[in-house]
Parts: C-alpha cells; sequence; structure tokens
C-alpha cells in the first residue's frame, strides 16, 4: 500500500501536482497508469526512489537500443560499471552480450534494446530480493508494451523467473521458446555465468542460433 500511494504521488510531482486532495487508500480508482512513452517513462525512473537500492546507487541504469526493436534481452540487474555510467550491459558480462549480439546474430548492438528487471544495482552484485524485483517489474512491463518486440529474451534464471513466475532451472528451459504475452520467449544462460563457466558457451551457441532462425522466419 505503502509503495502504491508512493508511486502515484511520483507520477503526480512528475506531472507537476505540488498539491492533491487526500488520497482514498482502499480502492484503486485512484492508480496511476506509467506513461505511454518511453522517452517519459525514463524521465520517471530516473527519479524513483521506491526500493532500498535506490539509496546506494550512482545512476539508474533504465535500458537502452532501439526503441522499436524486433528483438529486447533482459538481464537482472546493473553491475559496478553499469551503475557508474548509467547504460546496461557495459561492463565484463555486457562486452560478451555485445560480441553474441554482433558475431553470432550478425546485426548491431544498437538495432536491439537491452533492459534489466531491477535499474539499479544491488549492492556486491546480490541477487535483487523478491520485494527489489516486484517493485521494479511495472517499469520494465511498460517497456516491453512500448518497444514491443516479437522476441524477448531473458539472459539467466532470474530473469526468467521475475519474467514469467516459472520456477524452472535455467539449465533445463535454456533454449525454449516461451509463449509470453503474445511474444516468443527464449531464456538463455547470463553472460555473467558464462564468465564463470566458460563451458557453457556451446549451448548458449546453439540458444542464439535459434534466436537467429526465429528472427530470419519471422515465425
Ligand atoms: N548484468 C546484468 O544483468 N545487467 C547488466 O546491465 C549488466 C550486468
Amino acid at each position: 500500500m505503502k509503495k502504491r500511494v508512493l508511486k502515484n504521488l511520483y507520477l503526480l510531482k512528475w506531472l507537476g501536482y505540488e498539491y492533491i486532495d487526500p488520497i482514498s487508500f482502499n480502492s484503486t480508482e485512484n492508480e496511476i497508469s506509467l506513461p505511454n512513452d518511453l522517452t517519459k517513462l525514463r524521465e520517471l525512473v530516473l527519479q524513483c526512489h521506491l526500493c532500498s537500492l535506490s539509496k546506494t546507487r550512482k545512476n539508474v541504469v533504465f535500458g537502452e537500443g532501439d526503441k522499436n526493436a524486433e528483438l529486447m534481452f533482459v538481464g537482472e540487474g546493473p553491475g559496478a560499471t553499469e551503475d557508474e555510467t548509467g547504460r546496461p550491459f557495459v561492463g565484463r558480462a555486457g562486452q560478451l552480450l555485445t560480441k553474441m549480439i554482433e558475431n553470432v546474430l550478425e546485426i548491431s548492438r544498437e538495432s536491439v534494446y537491452i533492459a534489466n528487471i531491477v535499474k539499479c544495482r544491488p549492492p556486491n552484485n546480490r541477487v535483487p530480493t523478491e520485494e527489489e524485483a516486484q517493485t521494479c517489474i511495472p517499469y520494465l512491463k511498460k517497456q516491453i508494451e512500448l518497444v514491443n518486440p516479437r522476441i524477448l529474451v531473458a539472459l539467466g534464471s532470474t530473469s526468467y523467473r521475475y519474467l514469467t513466475g516459472d520456477t524452472t532451472p535455467i539449465s533445463k528451459i535454456r533454449g525454449e521458446i516461451v509463449k509470453y504475452q503474445n511474444r516468443l520467449l527464449i531464456p538463455t544462460y547470463h553472460p555473467s555465468f558464462l564468465l564463470r563457466n566458460p563451458s557453457k558457451k556451446k549451448e548458449v551457441y546453439m540458444d542464439l542460433l535459434k534466436i537467429k532462425r526465429v528472427l530470419w522466419q519471422k515465425l
């Protein structure tokens, strides 16, 4: 409830309100929806303080890429380099992701959209808590709605689990094509996992070939 009220107050402040009449707490009719415009959504998310990650972040990492991308990658949350720069996947894992996109999919990084489950860095790169993820995920869902990609790639188990609610281990579900709200969702291992377990690169290579086929086939 506190989060809902705060979210609505942020939205109203962002809309220019300085004063509002008392809010009724027992209905959803006062719920304000997120902006239907990616630039406006970004402005709003940059001012978010709805969870404690906002206290330790240096920058909010909203996401970046083609606003009309057919393919969207979803990671877990920013690391140190992303927190410094405000850009997703620009550290070591990001360099690997960029190579995967450019060398295997043979498309440019700028032609896809890249975002995360949480927009602020969890301290010491820990996995986001359930509460942090649930607080932040409406922003990602709105990004997905606005970019409207045909194919989503969930990078790693955290991304897959929070997007779908399915707790199947990533080792079992990776490479499968899962229906997700009229889109195709293909989970694969996270690039950070690949840096620690290079022998898994073969499996991700196979997943990327599948993603490439689906992208070209217009399935
Ligand atoms: N790992 C992620 O999940 N996201 C990033 O943006 C960077 C590293």
